[in-house]
């Protein structure tokens, strides 16, 4: 079954003083099946996180249609909005989105306290995520007392506790080291293998060949996709590599 439709997206942002218009995306088309692993990739300005946005219902198209699980989101009454969001989705922001005020673990408690979930439940979730984002250490720290790789690891727990349909992050491995992002594929990889919805924006090559299929998004548009077929990690990684080769040479 979809786990997300996503038809004729577009987003034109109008700047503050009236200038030119930015038209983000053109047209988006694609389909994510429920347990799929996918990646997009495409260069700095080309309009991901505005995807993730759409798909998020955190902004709204221009035009087009984005359905999680046959709900268009765009039917959702603005004051119904949060909550849906934190029924149904995980995000990781690309910039983290922590609140300074609040310890890791109670910003990761956040999305559960809200909902209403018991302490001891929110403890025994988080035990396995911290261990596994190797964040036991941190968790009584402050946002502004640990490194942005520590506040990435938070971000990441924070999305997935909830154990969300869909799990989208924006470049979730871009503040880590090797170790770090190492660890974080790896959890990524347990909670697809489990059943978890991925969608993830990133720029390394490495991320992306953890990943069922890698959309490449250029000018607005989605216009390639590699699929892993039987490949394993390794020749993914080749296939995505050669396609960005292509791409940056223009085939030459
Ligand atoms: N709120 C906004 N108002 C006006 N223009 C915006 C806004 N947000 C993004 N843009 C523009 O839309 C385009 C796409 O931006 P977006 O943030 O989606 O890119 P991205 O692919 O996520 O880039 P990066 O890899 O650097 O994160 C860019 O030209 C950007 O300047
Ligand atoms: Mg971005």
């Amino acid at each position: 079954m979809s786990m997300l439709e996503v038809q004729g997206l577009k987003k034109t942002y109008s700047t503050r003083f009236g200038g030119a218009k930015v038209e983000a995306l053109k047209n988006v088309g694609f389909e994510v099946d429920e347990g799929e692993y996918v990646a997009i990739m495409g260069e700095s300005g080309s309009g991901k996180t505005t995807l993730l946005n759409m798909l998020a219902a955190i902004d709204k198209p221009t035009a087009g249609s984005v359905k999680l699980k046959g709900k268009e989101l765009a039917t959702i009454p603005d004051k119904a909005l949060a909550s849906f969001r934190r029924e149904h989705l995980g995000f990781v922001f690309q910039d983290f989105n922590l609140l300074d005020t609040f310890s890791l673990k109670d910003n990761i408690f956040l999305p559960l306290v809200l909902a209403g979930q018991k302490y001891t439940e929110m403890e025994s979730r988080l035990r396995p995520i911290a261990k596994a984002l190797n964040i036991q250490e941190l968790l009584e720290k402050y946002p502004y007392e640990v490194s942005g790789g520590q506040k990435q690891r938070a971000a990441v727990a924070r999305a997935i506790i909830t154990r969300p349909e869909l799990l989208l992050a924006d470049e979730p491995t871009g503040a880590l080291d090797s170790k770090a992002t190492d660890e974080l594929l790896a959890l990524f990889g347990e909670i697809n293998r489990a059943g978890q919805t991925i969608v993830m924006v990133t720029h390394s090559v490495k991320a992306a060949s953890h990943a069922n299929r890698v959309l490449f998004i250029r000018d607005g548009e989605v216009f390639h996709q590699v699929y892993r077929g039987e490949d394993n990690n390794e020749a993914m990684y080749q296939k995505i590599s050669n396609t960005l080769t292509l791409l940056t040479t223009g085939g030459e």
